[in-house]
């Protein structure tokens, strides 16, 4: 009869002399397969008497179990070995500077959207966001512009289809169903921004069908029209990196806010340019007011114990300011060598403490 002992001690030794996976399964077939060491001896057991089969039979069932323990640990080290090597020979320094490596810059209104986000937050503000595809209760009616508004019109909207439930979703005109959403969501003090896309049928050098704006919305128990000239002021200074700004409010109209008014910045437009500061032209930025008491009550909002402002600032239009961009058609062109030429450096991080755009 076989030596189980010795049995062991080869099938040990093999199992330790295998070199791969392989070479294991080779051993592990000549001992556990159906024509193996192994199997053969557990056959012979069939043969013997009851006193035998019961010295003997935890013996060959104790070997098997050790070699098949034996075989997964061997399995699980050359496992490790093969991974190890192949970490080795994959290993990339990432401390190295790219050299070949294409580089992408940074879009200016994504530029522009961090920095203003910078300078907001250094205001307080916290960030709010919304869906690009909104209802027509948020974009419209709970803004005081109910189904018969004229003011609809003006807003040249993308309508998509219809729901089962008969209302009909809209790419959001403005940010403004954000200062609905916020207001809904949270009680005063409220002070958020939103910056985000928005969508109209609109095209020509500073209208584009898709473009960005970012909402601003300050509501508690004080604050009034000298504040949002103040907050706006403030970021016009940061934002251009100047100490004063020609900027102008003019009385204007929006169902959403009374008063209301449009701001506009000092520019030079003359030959086919752009200039910040110069000049006797004004682009209009932004539009703005005191929220109307009937949006905060719409909103769930008590208009005799709470007031605020609100603002809807052109990501875009500031973008074309501050860079000199005359035409924003080109922002969404893809057109490498112009975004090569207008991009920033994704290493540039805006922050106040060391300039926003260095
Ligand atoms: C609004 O969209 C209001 N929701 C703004 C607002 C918010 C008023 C809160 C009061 C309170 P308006 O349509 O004027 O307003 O747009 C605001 C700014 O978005 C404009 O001043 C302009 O800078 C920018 N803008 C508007 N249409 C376009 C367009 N098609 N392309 C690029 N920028 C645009």
């Amino acid at each position: 009869m076989t030596d189980v002992v010795q049995l062991e001690a080869e099938l040990t030794a093999a199992i330790a002399a295998a070199a791969n996976e392989r070479a294991l399964e080779d051993v592990r077939v000549a001992a556990l397969g159906k024509k193996g060491s192994i199997a053969e001896l557990l056959k012979t057991l069939g043969s013997m008497t009851p006193d035998e089969r019961k010295a003997n039979g935890p013996k060959f069932n104790g070997l098997r179990d050790r070699i098949q323990d034996a075989i997964a640990a061997r399995k699980k080290a050359l496992e490790d070995l093969v991974l190890d090597a192949r970490l080795q020979s994959e290993r990339v320094d990432v401390t190295l500077p790219a050299q070949d490596a294409p580089r992408g810059t940074v879009h200016p209104v994504s530029q522009v959207k961090d920095e203003l986000i910078a300078i907001f937050a250094d205001l307080d503000f916290k960030v709010a966001e919304g869906p690009d595809v909104e209802t027509d209760d948020y974009n419209f009616t709970k803004l005081n512009i109910p189904p018969e508004h004229p003011a609809r019109q003006m807003h040249d909207t993308f309508y998509l289809k219809p729901q089962a439930d008969g209302s009909v979703p809209l790419l959001r005109t403005h940010t403004s169903p954000v200062q609905v959403r916020t207001m809904l969501a949270q009680k005063p003090p409220i002070r958020i921004i939103a910056p985000g896309r928005t969508y109209r049928r609109d095209s020509d050098a500073t209208h584009s069908p898709m473009f960005h704006q970012v909402e601003g919305l300050v509501i508690d128990d004080e604050t009034h029209l000298g504040h949002l000239k103040w907050v706006l002021e403030e970021f016009l200074k940061a934002f251009f990196e100047v100490p004063k700004v020609g900027m102008r409010l003019r009385p204007s109209y929006f169902p959403f806010t009374e008063p209301s008014v449009e701001v506009d910045v000092q520019c030079d437009r003359s030959g086919g340019q752009i200039k910040f500061g110069e000049g006797t032209d004004w682009l209009e930025i932004a539009g703005a007011g005191m929220v109307h008491p009937r949006v905060l009550e719409m909103c769930g909002i008590d208009p005799n114990a709470y007031q605020g402002y609100a603002f809807g600032l052109g990501i875009d239009r500031l973008a074309m300011l501050k860079y000199g961009i005359p035409d924003l058609r080109p922002f969404f062109d893809s057109d490498i060598r112009w975004l090569k030429h207008f991009g920033f450096s994704a290493l540039d991080i805006p922050a106040l403490d060391g300039g926003l755009s260095r």
